[in-house]
């Protein structure tokens, strides 16, 4: 099993340093459009400042989100099973898998599975403490890699949950790509509950990535100063500035760091340059039509049963059954 430290409960609480960090982040920087990966946000700084952005007026996905697992109980009762078993695939803060548990109250366990491992304990021991009854078991890794699911666990019926449009991070490929491996993982018989938001105007996409109060920026910069605290880089955040913007022909957001003048930093014994106006490609966050979305499930081996969107059609919760 590749890159997963903890799925015994109550494993040691401390941060794991991922030790690919040093070459993807060389990696990246030697491409012509400079790009860091995105799952590189989520150290414990950067997991806490994405919670601040899911509170942010202009951040409208995790809220309509939960407006749809608190309303739609009757739809989401669908998918129970008794003793079943929720695996959720980049879990953060758990909050959603509260909402989840209250319609589907046959749920047995569930596996968060998250890189960020410090955040991720303390939300799952905080879950225990809240629900002695439901096992929870962490898994800390990486969900695009191998991830051997407790034998105890394997022998439930399994709801995969992928909330927050954690999959519009992905390349739509890579997305395919994705949603076959979870099949794989989960098997035949399970079902996947899948958060996807939806293309929208630019007056409500833009501002949600670029808030007035700066939070997503400091997000963004953060991965710069993780650099600078794990691989001993030099980057003078200073230097570099947040943008993000829709690429409507791409249906992506793109989130850059711009450099902000000439500038060279010191990396793993290398010298990295930067012209003035040059930028690091950070993040895509990929927006679906319906019907795209559902095709790109019905080619990963998934059958798409239910879409449950909010009145406004902002976010859509797709509940796929292995096919
Ligand atoms: N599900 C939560 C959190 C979304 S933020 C919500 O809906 O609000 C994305 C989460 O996915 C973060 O907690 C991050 O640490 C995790 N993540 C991102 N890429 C990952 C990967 N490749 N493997 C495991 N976890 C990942
Ligand atoms: C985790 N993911 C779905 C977020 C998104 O909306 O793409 C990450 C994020 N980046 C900037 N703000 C939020």
């Amino acid at each position: 099993m590749q890159a997963l430290h903890d799925v015994l409960p109550g494993g040691p609480a401390f941060a794991v340093r991922d030790p690919a960090f040093l070459a993807d982040v060389l990696e990246g920087l030697s491409r012509p459009q400079k790009t860091l990966p995105a799952k590189y946000f989520y150290d414990l700084e950067g997991s806490r400042l994405f919670e601040e952005i899911t509170r942010l007026p202009e951040y409208y996905p995790t809220r309509t989100e939960l407006s749809i697992l608190r309303g739609r109980t009757e739809d989401l009762a669908r998918l129970s099973r008794p003793g079943l078993a929720v695996v959720e695939f980049g879990s953060g803060s758990s909050e959603k898998i509260r909402a989840l548990l209250r319609a589907l109250p046959e749920v047995a366990a569930y596996v968060p599975v998250d890189v960020s491992g410090e955040f991720v304990r303390a939300e799952a021991a905080r879950l225990r403490a809240d629900r002695p009854d439901l096992e929870v078991v962490p898994a800390i890794g990486d969900f695009t890699k191998e991830l051997d699911l407790p034998p105890e666990i394997r022998a439930r019926p399994l709801l995969g949950f992928f909330p927050g449009s954690t999959i519009g991070n992905f390349e739509p490929e890579e997305a395919g790509r994705l949603l076959r491996h979870f099949a794989a993982l989960l098997g035949p018989g399970a079902s996947l509950l899948v958060g996807v938001d939806l293309v929208k105007p630019d007056s409500i996409l833009n501002p949600a990535y670029d808030d007035a109060a700066g939070v997503t920026a400091r997000f963004n910069l953060n991965l710069l100063r993780r650099a600078n605290r794990e691989l001993g880089a030099d980057f003078d955040l200073r230097g570099f500035a947040h943008r993000a913007f829709f690429n409507r022909p791409m249906s992506r957001i793109e989130m850059h760091l711009v450099s902000l003048r000439g500038q060279e930093v010191h990396l793993g014994g290398r010298i990295l340059r930067f012209a003035e106006g040059e930028t690091i490609h950070t993040e895509n966050s990929y927006k679906y039509r319906p019907a795209d979305f559902e095709a790109l499930a019905r080619r990963s081996g998934w059958l798409p049963e239910t879409m449950l969107t909010d009145p406004a059609g902002l976010f859509a919760l797709f509940a796929l059954r292995a096919g």
